[in-house]
């Protein structure tokens, strides 16, 4: 293709080690591949110059079929200069190829001096023959997760509970969704003592927010969000190592306002309600302690055995809330334990549910769009685990194992007369770059949840 023709869009040719796929190119670029050694291995990306030198196609190595992550196409889109570009060659689904595609272009540069020269924005992609036209669902899925990402990349300093509140105030009045909050010692006047006990040491106050969009009579469908703007441990404070992460600790709350703006542009038929509890888990004198003994919201009392396992408290409360007016469906994601991480590492975030038949249509539709998730046991025999002999409850157990099926656990607790609950113990976080994730806050469960809501309420 020369520089002169009319299209404006720089063609990237998709290849796999197959010689077959080659034959559409010049002789000239059959040597130029041959020269650079590129032979359709996965990711590489080698650009293509015409006899003048200027660089008018690139190809693209996809690997093998069987060995392809859903999101390869991301690899092509991060290492691409802004332009315009369009996908031929070997794409074997084009919804795919165009959200691979565009979540590769995520950048988070806004701290840096240089920022001026992001790219995000100026990678456009033409229409891919077989994608939808209308309503865009894969650009929607990508800036769901682009909405998780920023909200996780934001450092702690800009993203307090305040700040975290009035940026929620702002995305529903977006979408016109109806948001109200409760803040600080209201918190205890309406009971939801334990997210008041967590938060209550920060001097941002603990806040309750709470959402909601659709039609009255849709099936109701409530999500939770753990929004630990950071996480110190508290009383029983993280080292160093642990704590400087913790950014990240309201991941669940990012990723279930991500899934939310899929929803809510998607116009799913549901009667959506998003609860999130922000807090800090901070330390001054009027921190809660190990041995404390919290009312609940459900009338559950709890022992505390570790000021670091906060999540849990603040979701157990807003669980029990939204139980009272039993949705059909009720789904939570939180950034709950290092021991998930322990199981299944970063990559690969444990889906609970009672329903096992919903669980693994989660498992199936996150693996088809390179959202993974693994589905792990509410193994009711643990429970036991976490008897205490002054309270009702204690939140954690004894023995240190089984960490992420004990928190699922005690979550259960709280969860009241509901249709189905589902429950995501998600990471929000990559440690190093893989195809459609750089580095950093990272979406999980989104596009999972999302086809999931799509196929039980289209
Ligand atoms: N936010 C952490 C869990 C976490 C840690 C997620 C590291 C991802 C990476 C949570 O609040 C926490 O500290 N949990 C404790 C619970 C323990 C004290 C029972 C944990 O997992 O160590
Ligand atoms: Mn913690
Ligand atoms: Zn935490």
């Amino acid at each position: 293709m020369s520089k002169s023709s009319e299209q404006s869009s720089i063609p990237i040719i998709c290849l796999e080690p197959n010689k077959s796929g080659y034959n559409s190119l010049t002789k000239i670029q059959q040597n130029w591949l041959e020269q650079n050694d590129f032979y359709g291995q996965s990711g590489r990306l080698l650009a293509l110059p015409n006899a003048q030198g200027i660089i008018d196609a690139y190809v693209f190595g996809v690997g093998n079929f069987k060995q392809r992550p859903p999101l390869i196409l991301a690899q092509a889109a991060a290492k691409l200069p802004a332009g315009n570009y369009s996908l031929e060659g070997t794409i074997d689904q084009p919804d795919l190829a165009k959200l691979a595609f565009s979540l590769g272009t995520y950048r988070f540069d806004r701290y840096m001096s240089s920022s001026k020269d992001n790219a995000q924005s100026k990678i456009n992609l033409a229409d891919i023959q077989g994608t939808a036209q209308g309503f865009d669902e894969m650009q929607t899925l990508v800036d769901a997760a682009f909405i998780a990402r920023d909200l996780i990349n934001i450092p702690a300093n800009d993203l307090g509970p305040e700040a975290f509140e009035q940026k929620i105030h702002k995305f529903a009045a977006k979408r016109n969704m109806s948001c109200s909050s409760i803040v600080g010692d209201d918190l205890l006047a309406q009971n939801f003592p334990m997210i008041h006990a967590v938060g209550r040491a920060s001097s941002e106050a603990p806040r309750l927010l709470d959402l909601t969009w659709g039609s009255p009579d849709a099936p109701k469908i409530t999500l939770v969000g753990k929004g630990v703007t950071f996480d110190t441990g508290g009383l029983n404070i993280k080292l160093g190592a642990g704590m400087v992460l913790m950014k990240k600790d309201m991941g669940g709350a990012a990723n279930v306002l991500g899934l939310a703006h899929a929803i809510v542009t998607a116009k799913l038929n549901v009667r959506l309600r998003v609860l999130l509890p922000i807090v800090e888990n901070a330390i001054s004198g009027n921190a809660f302690r190990p041995g404390d003994i919290l009312p609940s919201r459900a009338g559950i009392s709890v022992e505390i055995g570790n000021t670091d396992a906060e999540g849990r408290l603040i979701l157990a409360d807003a669980l029990a809330y939204a139980s009272e007016e039993e949705p059909d469906l009720l789904l939570d994601m939180a950034t709950l334990t290092g021991a998930a991480r322990v199981a299944l590492g970063p990559d690969l975030p444990p889906v609970y549910s009672p329903n096992e038949t919903l669980a693994r249509q989660l498992v199936s539709h996150g693996n088809q769009w390179g959202d993974p998730l693994w589905h792990m046991p509410l193994w009711a025999p643990y429970d036991g685990n976490m008897s205490s002999s002054v309270a009702d409850v204690n939140h954690i157990g004894t023995g240190g194992q089984a960490g992420s099926v004990l928190a699922a656990l005690f979550l259960q607790r709280f969860v009241g007369n509901v249709g189905d609950w589902v429950h995501m113990d998600i990471y929000g976080w990559m440690p190093k770059a893989q195809p459609g994730r750089t580095q950093g806050g990272t979406d999980q469960g989104i596009r999972a949840a999302y086809m999931m809501l799509k196929e039980r309420y289209r």
